[in-house]
């Protein structure tokens, strides 16, 4: 028999459904709570308590620190897969065959061409933009560009949509920066791969006749990229579902996530870790007082890059990453002191009272300014890299959004202001 949970209102017994997840969570299902109590609603801010749906795609468990796409461990995606096969796992359910893959690239490079009249667009920005601000207009004046909607009954609509963003994202993504670096803009090399292509685009001097891959580069942006291509309902995906529940399109709802990722509590923090970590260096390298002000309720300061809403024992992707900046630096002989700085922090943080009891542990964008900065990857960039990592997330959780005919999404809410007023004439108030 299945497992029922009971709920008692003013004298009144509601039974509820419990549902259980393959990982065998358990969900009430409150479905029914409004009709059974005459409107009555729950309320939880920040849905710490509440799931928004049901997915197939990550199982996450914070409690003991696992992270798997669609069944896949993601420390062995990481070190054993390319970014495309990760991306096609997401997308489609399971890991794609050779002939697969190899389609999937073919039809992302046929349809990575962005129209020349974008760069018009692009041209109106100012230098001073932020590459995430100009890269979230830019992916959305793609529907302007392909303004017929997907039918997404059909298949074969719904994989054209997929690839012309997987095929264009690189290059928005790329041009965001090489604007405000006032670089000309690269169509890339359809001979290259998808990693490879986004690196000459984004990193490749006018002065260079030719794009030479560095090996340490590659294989340190792809385990990135991997470790971020999806983390079930974070805030960003969570508003690609949300944008995508009212029909609104692929492209309008991933410019949507975007604009999510980019605050510094969330995609934002990878940049505000290492402006954090510089400027610690700069004030003399006290990572004490840093410690201090973090614990301090009347200072706003915040330790950016530790804490997370669902990972309460350590987070998976940080250790993966912190392995990854010492195997990085240390192949390209770079000696960075922020980097000590970081591991200052960490030691501190591991082994002070409020982080411990709070469960504060290092996140995965901790870590990742250091490799990006390794890597040559201007700061500005490090959020767009986040963006262009989850791609392919959002993507299928928009899919699988639309495939499920979810409903549109629209909360409740407790209202606290006024009680009926009547109007006052201007002249009387
Ligand atoms: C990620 C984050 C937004 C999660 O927020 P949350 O789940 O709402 O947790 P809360 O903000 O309620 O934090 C719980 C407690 O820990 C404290 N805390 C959380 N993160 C902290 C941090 N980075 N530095 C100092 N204190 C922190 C809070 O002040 C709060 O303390 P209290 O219980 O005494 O009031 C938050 O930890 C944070 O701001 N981290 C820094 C930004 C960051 O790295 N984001 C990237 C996430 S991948």
């Amino acid at each position: 028999m299945s497992q029922k949970a009971t709920f008692e209102f003013e004298g009144k017994k509601i039974e509820f459904s419990v549902l259980k997840g393959s990982e065998k969570e358990l969900a009430i299902d409150i479905g029914q709570l409004r009709t059974s109590t005459q409107g009555v609603t729950t309320i939880d801010p920040g849905f710490k308590n509440t799931g928004s749906c049901q997915s197939a795609i990550t199982f996450l468990d914070g409690e003991h620190g696992i992270l798997r796409y669609r069944g896949y461990d993601i420390e062995e995606l990481a070190e054993r897969a390319n970014f495309l096969e990760v991306a096609y796992l997401l997308i489609f359910g399971d890991l794609p065959t050779r002939d697969q893959l190899q389609n999937f690239l073919n039809d992302i490079k046929q349809y990575s061409i962005v129209a020349d009249d974008m760069k018009k667009i692009l041209d109106g920005f100012p230098q001073s933009a932020h590459p995430m601000g100009i890269l979230s207009s830019l992916t959305s004046a793609l529907i302007a560009f392909n303004p017929t909607s997907v039918d997404v009954e059909s298949e074969e609509e719904m994989y054209q949509a997929i690839v012309k963003i997987m095929g264009k994202f690189p290059v928005l993504t790329a041009w965001s920066f090489r604007k405000i670096a006032g670089l000309p803009l690269d169509y890339g090399d359809n001979k290259l791969d998808y990693i490879d292509n986004f690196l000459k685009m984004l990193l490749q001097m006018p002065n260079q006749s030719k794009y030479e891959s560095n090996p340490i580069v590659k294989s340190a942006i792809v385990k990135l990229l991997i470790l971020h291509a999806d983390h079930e309902q974070n805030c960003s995906t969570s508003t690609v579902r949300l944008v995508g529940s009212s029909h609104a399109g692929l492209y309008a709802s991933i410019s949507a996530g975007i604009s999510a990722l980019w605050g510094p509590l969330h995609g934002g923090a990878n940049q505000a870790v290492i402006e954090m970590l510089e400027s610690i260096k700069r004030d003399g390298g006290d990572t004490k007082k840093y410690m201090a002000r973090a614990k301090d309720k009347n200072d706003p300061f915040r330790l950016m890059g530790f804490g997370h809403r669902v990972y309460k024992n350590f987070d998976p992707r940080a250790r993966i990453i912190k392995r990854a900046a010492d195997e990085v630096l240390g192949n390209l002989g770079i000696q960075d002191p922020v980097l000590d700085i970081a591991k200052g922090l960490e030691y501190e943080a591991l082994n002070d009272p409020y982080f411990v009891e709070r469960k504060l542990y290092p996140n995965v964008d901790f870590y990742s300014g250091i490799i990006y900065r390794a890597l040559g990857i201007p700061v500005p960039m490090f959020t767009p890299m986040f963006a262009l990592g989850r791609l392919p997330g959002w993507i299928a959780q928009w899919r699988e959004m639309r495939r499920r005919k979810e409903p549109i999404g629209r909360p409740r809410q407790l209202y606290i202001g006024k009680t009926d007023r009547s109007f006052v004439d201007i002249d009387n108030r």
